[in-house]
C-alpha cells in the first residue's frame, strides 16, 4: 500500500487563542480514548496495542515504546512510575514545546492511558527550567483536568487514580538523559548513571520506571482510539506514524511541521519551510539535533525522512530537530559553537567526556585564533573516537559523532583556516543580508 504522506496525528487542528483549552480539546474528541481505555480495556490490552503499533521513541534513540513498557511486570506488587521527558535540550529541537503549548490535553490524556497500562499512581513531567510559557500552559491544563475529574482520584468514576506532577529542571542539557532526569527528580545532582539495572527495573526511587518523550506519549491516545493497525498504516513499515520536525537554520519559515515518516526531505525544506532564505543554496542539513551527523545537500537531495533511509546514509532522525544550513556557512565556526556547548554541558563524571570535551573545545578555539596545526584535525578525530562507547551516557558518543561527521565532509575548510588563518567562507553567507 502506498502510504498517504500527509497523515496527521498530533497537529490535527488550527491553533487559535483558545484551542489549547479543555472545552475545545474535548470538542475535538480529546479524552474519548481515556474513557475507552479505562472502561473497555485491560492494562495488558493497551500494552499489546502499543507494541503492535510499532511506535518508536521520539526522544532520540527510537527505541520501541511497547518493548520498553513490556519490562514492567504489572503483578509485581511494586510501585511503578511514569515520566514524560519534556526537557527538550537538544539544540535545534523545539517540537515538544508545540505539544506542551498547543495541545497539552493530548499529552495529559495519553499519559493517563499510559499510567493505567503500566499501573502507575504518580506520573511526572520533567520539564526544562527555561520553559516558562509551556509550563504555565501545561499546569493550567492540568488544573482544568483535575477540576473535571480527569486526573487525580477515581478518574471518570472507574476507580483508577493517578496524579500528574510537573517537575521543573534547572537548565542542564544532561538532565534530559533518562537516568539523570530521575536523579534530578529525586532532588540530587542530575548525573546519568550506569546501566544495568535498567530504569524499567530500578528507576525513580529504585522502582520500575518508564520514561518516554512527550511526543512519543502523545501518540498513545490516537493509538487507543484508532487501533494499532491504523497507526501502522501510516509512515513507513519499519517506522510507523508521523514525526514532529522542528526545522530551523537558514529556511524562510522555521517552525514545527508534522510529517508522515517517509516524507520527502526536499518537500519539507522547499515547500513547507518555504525554501532557503534569500534563495540561498542548501549546503548541508543536521537532521535530528546537533548530536546527529551532518548530511550534505547532495546526500539529502533524494532522501525521504525515514530512518530506514537516513541511517544507511550515515545519520539518524534523532530528536527531530533539523537545522538547514546555507552555502557560505563556515563549518569551522559551526563546530566551534557546538563544542562550546558540549564542553559546557558535560557533567564531568566520565574522564573521556570531561577531558575530551575540554580538549576538543580548546583545539577548535586555537584553530579559530589562527594557531591551529594540520595535525590537530586527526587529534580531534582520535579524541572523539576515544569517547565513543567509553562513557556513562550517550553525550560523549554524540559529541564525537558531530566532530567526526563534520570533519569527514568539510575537512578542507578546517585545513584552509589552519593554513591561511581565515575562513574559506568569509563574506559568502549572503542569504541573511539579502533576506
Ligand atoms: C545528553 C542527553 C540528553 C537527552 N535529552 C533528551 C531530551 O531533552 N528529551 C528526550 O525526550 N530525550 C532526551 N534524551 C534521551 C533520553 O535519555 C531517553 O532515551 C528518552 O527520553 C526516552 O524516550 P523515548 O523512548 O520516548 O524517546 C537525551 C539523551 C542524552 C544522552
Ligand atoms: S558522557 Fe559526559 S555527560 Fe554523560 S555522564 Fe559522562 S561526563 Fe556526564
Amino acid at each position: 500500500m502506498t502510504p498517504n504522506r500527509d497523515a496527521r496525528i498530533l497537529m490535527t487542528f488550527p491553533v487559535t487563542a483558545t484551542s489549547h483549552l479543555l472545552a475545545e480539546a474535548r470538542a475535538r474528541g480529546q479524552y474519548s480514548a481515556l474513557d475507552k481505555a479505562l472502561k473497555t480495556m485491560t492494562p495488558a490490552e493497551i500494552g499489546k496495542e502499543v507494541t503492535a503499533s510499532g511506535l518508536q521513541g521520539r526522544g532520540g534513540a527510537a527505541f520501541s515504546a511497547g518493548r520498553k513498557w513490556s519490562v514492567i511486570q504489572l503483578d509485581d506488587g511494586q510501585t511503578h512510575f511514569l515520566c514524560a521527558n519534556a526537557d527538550e535540550g537538544e539544540p535545534g529541537t523545539f517540537k515538544d514545546r508545540w505539544i506542551l503549548e498547543n495541545s497539552p490535553h493530548q499529552l495529559i490524556e495519553s499519559m493517563l492511558i499510559a499510567a493505567y497500562a503500566l499501573q502507575v499512581r504518580h506520573a511526572f513531567v520533567y520539564m526544562r527550567g527555561e520553559f516558562s510559557g509551556p509550563y504555565r500552559r501545561l499546569q493550567a491544563a492540568l488544573d482544568e483536568a483535575y477540576d473535571a475529574g480527569l486526573v487525580g482520584e477515581n478518574i471518570l468514576g472507574t476507580g483508577f487514580s493517578c496524579d500528574i506532577i510537573i517537575y521543573r529542571g534547572a537548565g542542564s542539557y544532561v538532565c534530559g538523559e533518562a537516568s539523570a532526569l530521575i536523579t534530578s527528580i529525586e532532588g540530587k545532582r542530575g548525573y546519568p548513571r550506569n546501566r544495568p539495572p535498567r530504569l524499567t527495573v530500578k528507576g525513580l526511587y529504585q522502582k520500575p520506571t518508564v520514561i518516554n518523550n512527550v511526543e512519543t506519549l502523545s501518540n498513545i491516545a490516537w493509538i487507543v482510539n484508532n487501533g494499532s493497525a491504523a497507526f501502522k498504516a501510516i509512515g513507513s513499515p519499519k517506522a510507523p506514524g508521523t514525526r514532529l520536525i522542528s526545522i530551523s537554520g537558514h529556511v524562510a519559515k522555521p517552525g514545527v511541521y508534522e510529517i508522515e515518516i517517509g516524507y520527502p526531505w526536499k518537500r519539507l525544506i522547499y515547500e513547507d519551510a518555504g525554501g532557503m532564505l534569500g534563495g540561498a543554496a542548501l549546503k548541508c542539513v543536521i537532521p535530528g539535533g546537533i548530536s546527529t551527523k551532518v548530511l550534505t545537500a547532495a546526500e539529502v537531495e533524494t532522501l525521504n525522512l525515514d530512518p530506514t533511509e537516513v541511517e544507511p546514509a550515515g545519520s539518524s532522525m534523532g530528536s527531530g530537530g533539523m537545522i538547514a544550513i546555507a552555502e557560505g556557512t563556515c563549518m569551522v565556526r559551526l563546530l566551534q559553537v557546538m563544542l562550546r556547548f558540549y564542553h559546557h554541558e558535560s557533567c564531568g563524571q566520565c574522564t573521556p567526556c570531561r577531558e575530551g570535551m575540554g580538549w576538543l573545545h580548546r583545539i577548535i578555539d586555537r584553530i579559530v585564533m589562527g594557531m591551529g596545526r594540520v595535525e590537530d584535525l586527526d587529534q580531534m578525530i582520535h579524541i572523539s573516537k576515544l569517547q565513543d562507547g567509553n562513557t556513562i551516557c550517550g553525550m560523549g558518543d554524540a559529541a564525537g559523532y558531530a566532530v567526526i561527521g563534520i570533519l569527514a565532509k568539510y575537512r578542507h575548510e578546517f585545513e584552509h583556516w589552519i593554513t591561511t588563518g581565515r575562513s574559506l567562507c568569509e563574506g559568502k553567507l549572503e542569504c541573511l543580508a539579502s533576506s
